[in-house]
């Protein structure tokens, strides 16, 4: 008898246990991912009706940064840039770019108030509540930073993790893990805008920082006293956008975007645009109040 009440109990803890898996989420079982983008649009719900509002942080060339014309007049560019005009028009909205620190775009998708975020992001696990992962849409690397003058104080990785030393992370950024991962010893300093990083690097007020390879390799063509000495090991390489969560419709159109714009071509166009134009004059950080480009970039 009491071996039937156990039998009993258990089987409805499992029933319990199979609702409770059903009402979670709004019980939409829908696969968006098997439909084409003219099946999706009309499904697609974003921040402001007709607008794809997109978050980014434009401190991170190639990826996105400012490009200033002989005026010094800013125009934000970059292939992030690039793909998200392509993203835009692929689902028929209008795009609204919004520019801002890396760790406040992270926070704008997780309050919903950006419909994608395109910030060079890496899918990281640990920001997995903030937002949804796209498909990889670029595959790059890591690596660590000095300047050409301390290049060989850095033979290998194990060489950073000293006490002595003041290097550099991105807040928010799996940089900042990297480098409290590979050199937990040193004084891990964290700023808000990699163009800083540089900038403290150079100017000998870091000592190293971890920096994306094809970000380090750009900023150290237009600033050759940058030496990329290292390659350091991440296990979650590859560049995704990040979607507001739980918007299937919209992730779904993304990913047909992304497998469009990798297809047809113009992925590898907008990544060699971006190359050519970050090797002219540019500006990394946010824009003043009057649009302008607040301060010279760093010598
Ligand atoms: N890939 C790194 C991450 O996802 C760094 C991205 C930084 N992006 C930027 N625009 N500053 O954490």
């Amino acid at each position: 008898m009491k071996k039937l009440t156990a039998l009993v109990l258990a089987a409805l803890l499992l029933l319990g246990l199979l609702a409770g898996c059903a009402s979670t989420g709004d019980g939409d079982t829908t696969d968006y991912s098997a439909m084409t983008i003219e099946e999706l649009k009309p499904l697609i719900k974003t921040a402001t009706e007709g607008k794809l509002t997109m978050v980014t942080s434009p401190d991170f060339a190639p990826y996105e940064f400012y490009s200033l014309d002989e005026n010094n007049t800013p125009t934000l560019a970059g292939f992030d840039i690039a793909l998200g005009q392509y993203i835009a028009d692929f689902l028929g909205l209008e795009l609204e770019i919004v520019p801002m620190d890396f760790n406040g775009t992270i926070l704008e998708l997780a309050t919903k108030k950006a419909d994608i975020g395109m910030a060079g992001y890496s899918p990281d696990p640990e920001r997995a509540d903030s937002m949804d992962f796209s498909n990889i849409y670029y595959t790059g690397g890591q690596s660590f930073v000095t300047t050409q003058a301390n290049a060989a104080l850095f033979p290998d990785l194990a060489s950073t993790n000293n006490a002595e030393y003041q290097i550099g992370a991105q807040i928010g950024s799996i940089q900042a893990g990297l480098a409290k991962e590979n050199s937990p010893d040193a004084d891990i300093v964290e700023l808000s805008k990699v163009t800083d990083i540089i900038s403290e690097v150079l100017s000998g007020k870091l000592d190293g920082a971890y920096i994306e390879t094809v970000v380090a390799e750009s900023y150290a063509k237009t600033y050759p006293d940058l030496a990329v000495v290292l390659n350091v090991p991440y296990d979650q390489e590859g560049s995704v956008v990040g979607v507001s969560k739980g918007n299937a419709p919209l992730l779904a159109a993304v990913n047909l975007a992304i497998a469009q714009a990798l297809e047809d071509g113009s992925m590898e166009q907008f990544v060699a645009e971006a190359n050519a134009l970050a090797e002219g004059n540019t500006y990394e950080g946010l824009l003043n109040e009057d649009g302008e480009a607040a301060t010279e970039p760093a010598e």
